[in-house]
């Protein structure tokens, strides 16, 4: 995939420079987590799957991962961070290295939530990283420890990230140039990106 002729998306990062920051990434961590203790690493699903799949393959340690999955805001409660746990952790944190994966962070209000939340079950410590970083748009200061990439303001898919349920398997980070045509015909990207091979609309 490189760029769309009509202009609807086009590439922000490409396969490679997504597993080679990974690969720092894992470099970084890797040498931070290395205590006594099982670290375990937290995905929040759905989106970080995909990043979580290559960054403990660039862990050579230990560890462990777990997942959690949680409601988007409530309607009418944007922007207030209230969000619902709709799949809890299984593993024990108690005095464990606890790393969250997120795939980005936008307003900061998930990853607020999720730090306050995990911050009261006595873990030993408490870190954060994120594939993408959208700074601008942030609504409350959240603390980040790892960063992949700095993204502008722009709306993402691909490589876990999706538009309504679709394309979070494009192997890379499209930009969406036109999200009103998008949001128009959400399926409008499936032939280019996948072809005749592409999922028939159903
Ligand atoms: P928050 O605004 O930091 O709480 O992020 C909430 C969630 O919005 C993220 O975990 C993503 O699932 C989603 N999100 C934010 N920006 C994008 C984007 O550009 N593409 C796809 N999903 C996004």
């Amino acid at each position: 995939v490189t760029v769309f002729e009509d202009g609807t998306v086009e590439l922000l990062i490409s396969k490679r420079d997504l597993e080679q920051r990974i690969a720092e990434l894992g470099r970084e961590i890797a040498r931070d987590l290395s205590g006594d203790q099982l670290p375990v690493l937290i995905s929040v699903l759905k989106g970080s799957a995909l990043f979580l799949a290559d960054l403990v393959r660039a862990l050579r340690i230990e560890l462990e991962v777990d997942f959690m999955s949680i409601s988007s805001y409530a309607a009418g409660t944007a922007g207030s961070g209230v969000v619902r746990i709709l799949k809890d952790l299984e593993s024990d944190v108690t005095s464990r290295d606890v790393l969250i994966v997120e795939d980005i962070v936008d307003t900061g209000l998930t990853l607020n939530y999720l730090r306050r939340n995990l911050s009261h079950r006595e873990v030993g410590s408490l870190k954060a990283v994120t594939l993408l970083d959208k700074a601008v748009r942030r609504i409350v200061p959240v603390e980040l420890e790892y960063i992949g990439f700095e993204i502008p303001d722009v709306f993402v898919v691909g490589y876990g990230l999706d538009f309504q349920g679709i394309y979070r398997n494009v192997p890379e980070i499209l930009a969406v140039r036109d999200i009103a045509r998008l949001a128009n015909d959400p399926n409008i990207l499936v032939e280019a990106l996948f072809g005749s091979d592409g999922v028939t609309p159903h």
